[in-house]
């Protein structure tokens, strides 16, 4: 039987290993599983399919492009008017796609030499990362409308397809997610400092009230934060000498004692996949928020 992964923001990091963890999984459960790229940058995508394709066994028209700019209403829309043209049944829909524009990272505080204090920051990102957000066209929070809004967007426009094909809803959340960041008055973080922190912990939020919601037409919804992850993402943060020659050498060693630090893409991967696999019923039984 066939099988239809959706994922956003798939052409690189967490996204693209997720995309080559599920072609390895299926091919040994010998499930024939597509995979949607959905991606902002048709070229991204289209190098992202050739990679999979030159890695995997698998065919040409198992891997699907589908351009779309979460930041976007009218793309998201054209997208779900596409994937709804294309497909008639999703099995996993991982919304990954995010941001986190930094404009500046305070390195005083890795010198206030109390380890758990720093183990905290690389951690959650708090404090050190000063982040800039700007308007988007249509007049919302970048971080807010590209990381929650664009998704909600998505989920509620092919409601419809995900009930029919009872399919799993799969957020890439972060442990950056902040509660004393986010503001009910203030969803899209207008005017605080931490629109990351805030959006994630939304969408954790958002995650149960959609169970609450949809678990009876048999959609299921889960967050997961993928650990600590290299990518564009953290690589944005700061300049690669300082992650490759300082901090991940520091982050190796620490991660003896945490399997929070996943580093590698591929690792970072492995709860959002752990997530497509097991069954329903156990949702019920643990917390829809994972930890990576
Ligand atoms: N890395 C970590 O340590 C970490 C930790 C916790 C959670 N996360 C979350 O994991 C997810 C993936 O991040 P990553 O680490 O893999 O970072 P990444 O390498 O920067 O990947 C982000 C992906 O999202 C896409 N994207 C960004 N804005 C978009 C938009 N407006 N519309 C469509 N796609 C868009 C990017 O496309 P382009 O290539 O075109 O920019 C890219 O494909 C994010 O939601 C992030 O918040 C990451």
């Amino acid at each position: 039987m066939e099988q239809l992964a959706i994922i956003t923001g798939a052409n690189t990091g967490i996204g693209f290993a997720l995309a080559q963890r599920l072609l390895e999984e299926s091919a040994e459960s010998k499930i024939c599983l597509n995979i949607c790229l959905s991606c902002r940058n048709y070229d991204k995508a289209v190098r992202a399919k050739s990679l999979l394709l030159s890695k995997y066994n698998c065919s040409a028209n198992q891997i699907f492009i589908e351009t779309v700019d979460t930041s976007s209403i009218q793309s998201v829309l054209k997208f779900t008017k596409a994937i709804k043209e294309k497909f008639f049944k999703i099995d996993y829909f991982y919304l990954n796609a995010g941001i986190m524009p930094v404009s500046k990272v305070d390195f005083s505080l890795f010198f206030t030499f109390n380890l758990f204090y720093v183990i905290k920051i690389l951690t959650t990102g708090c404090d050190i990362l000063k982040q800039l957000d700007e308007d988007t066209q249509d007049g919302m929070k970048s971080v807010f409308q590209t990381n929650v809004f664009g998704h909600i967007i998505m989920i509620f426009e092919l409601l419809e397809i995900l009930c029919k094909s009872q399919s799993k809803v799969i957020f890439t959340g972060s442990s950056a997610a902040r509660e004393d960041s986010f503001s009910i008055d203030d969803i899209e973080h207008r005017f605080g400092a931490d629109p990351y922190g805030s959006s994630k912990f939304l969408l954790d939020v958002l995650v149960i009230e959609l169970n609450r919601l949809f678990n009876s037409k048999g959609v299921y919804f889960y967050t997961c934060c993928p650990g600590l992850v290299m990518s564009q993402v953290t690589y944005n943060l700061m300049p690669y000498w300082v992650w490759n020659l300082i901090l991940v050498p520091i982050i190796r060693l620490v991660r003896m004692f945490s399997s929070f630090y996943t580093l590698d893409p591929l690792n970072g991967a492995e709860a959002l996949l752990y997530l497509s696999m097991i069954r329903k019923c156990d949702q019920r039984e643990r917390p829809s928020v994972f930890g990576g």
